[in-house]
């Protein structure tokens, strides 16, 4: 397993200095950006455009995470992957055609990424896994920053985490929702090894630098031996 890293939610950061925010972040030691796309329809909120994601890829060289909340995701993989995307997630639940959505991702040259949300059953992520760069499994309901981590992550974790390394495939586990000091440990520890957090770090005492701080810390004194 890589290390872990760590990849803050733009979601919960100050929009209003973004390109201050994304740096801050990064020059604390984040090295992925997470950028949640939301569309209003498949989750009740709507955020950032392909023109937000521009604007962070060219206010970092941090690996740029699109996570896309939105309905048939195939329709947008090129105007993200223009836009700058490092890799690109879908949701299988978004899409009837999420094969083809995966492998537009990886035409690009990008990584590609499944998501499931908490209830969906874990077998799209098995079936999927030749054909990902990246399993996302939801912590949380997809749609609002600032919830609470799900138990229940833990062991759809593990089980994904399982898959991976008995075929030992060069795919991430992201986990993503309520991610803090102690659940970001809990849930490195069964298995995740890219850690989304929105909350966690913009909304830190002390500012989104320290947040990064804290969690890092948090991540390399209880987080399993490699
Ligand atoms: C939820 C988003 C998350 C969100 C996480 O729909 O996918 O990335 O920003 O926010 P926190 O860390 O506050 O739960
Ligand atoms: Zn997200």
């Amino acid at each position: 397993m890589r290390p872990t890293v760590l990849a803050p939610s733009l979601l919960a950061a100050d929009l209003g200095r973004l390109a201050e925010q994304a740096s801050a972040v990064v020059d604390a030691g984040a090295t992925w950006l997470h950028v949640d796309v939301m569309d209003g329809h498949f989750v009740p909120n709507l955020t950032f455009g392909p023109a937000v994601v521009r604007a962070v890829r060219e206010a970092t060289r941090a690996y740029v995470d699109v996570h896309l909340m939105i309905a048939s995701p195939e329709r947008w993989v090129d105007a993200y992957a223009d836009a700058g995307a490092d890799g690109i997630t879908v949701h299988a639940e978004a899409t009837p055609h999420a094969h083809r959505a995966l492998r537009a991702v990886r035409d690009r040259g990008l990584k590609a990424g499944l998501a499931l949300n908490p209830l969906t059953p874990l077998s799209a992520i098995e079936a999927a896994l030749d054909e990902i760069d990246l399993a996302l499994v939801m912590s949380v309901d997809p749609g609002f920053g600032g919830q609470a981590y799900l138990a229940r992550s833990d062991a759809r974790l593990r089980t994904v985490r399982a898959w991976i390394d008995a075929r030992g495939l060069d795919c991430r586990l992201q986990v993503d929702g309520g991610i803090d000091p102690v659940t970001g440990p809990r849930a490195a520890a069964a298995g995740a090894d890219v850690l989304v957090a929105g909350t966690a770090v913009f909304g830190a005492p002390g500012g989104a630098a320290a947040g990064v701080a804290r969690l890092l810390q948090a991540l390399s004194t209880n987080t399993r031996p490699m």
